[in-house]
């Protein structure tokens, strides 16, 4: 199947995520492995967006640890534990966190050194349980504000619709 490749840097944020959320829902219909869909969305909102890194951490004990799941960008850390860096913040809070400047931010986990912004938003199944987080981070300071929070929000929701 030839994939059209959104580039969506042109576009303002909350029409961008209304495409970007389009084509993640068109591209996994029919699919139900939240896997196939971490590396979906990694790979449609990387290219999109052109970020440094985009991708996810799994929760592989609940409430102790996240390893690295599907990602775009450059090789991320492997497990990062609740609580430690703004992945683990966000996990542990079960809540998005947006980092303007990360070197603001005590115990931020530098994967990639030319990082200067991050955004992170848990992922619920549709128990209500936290199986995951998406992480995205920018080179460049103040990359994400409460625009991308709900637009990256609304695409996670995918994993409390679709997946078991
Ligand atoms: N910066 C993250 C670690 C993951 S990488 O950036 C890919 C953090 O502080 O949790």
């Amino acid at each position: 199947m030839a994939e059209e490749i959104l580039d969506l840097r042109a576009v303002p944020k909350a029409e961008a995520y209304r495409q970007l959320d389009r084509h993640v829902r068109a591209v996994l219909h029919g699919v139900h492995d939240p896997i196939a869909a971490m590396a979906t969305m990694s790979a449609l909102i990387h290219h999109a967006f052109g970020h440094l890194w985009t991708g996810f951490y799994r929760v592989v004990e609940p409430g102790v640890l996240l390893r690295v799941g599907p990602y775009q960008g450059t090789v991320g850390c492997l497990e990062i534990a609740f609580g430690r860096g703004v992945c683990g913040t966000a996990a542990a809070e079960q809540r998005s966190v947006i980092v303007a400047d990360v070197s603001d931010f005590p115990g931020h986990i530098t994967c990639d050194a030319r990082s200067r912004s991050e955004i992170v938003v848990p992922i619920m199944n549709g128990r209500g349980a936290l199986i995951a987080v998406l992480d995205i981070d920018a080179a460049e300071p103040g990359a994400f504000d409460e625009e991308d929070r709900r637009g990256l929000e609304r695409m996670v929701a995918w994993f409390a619709e679709d997946s078991a």
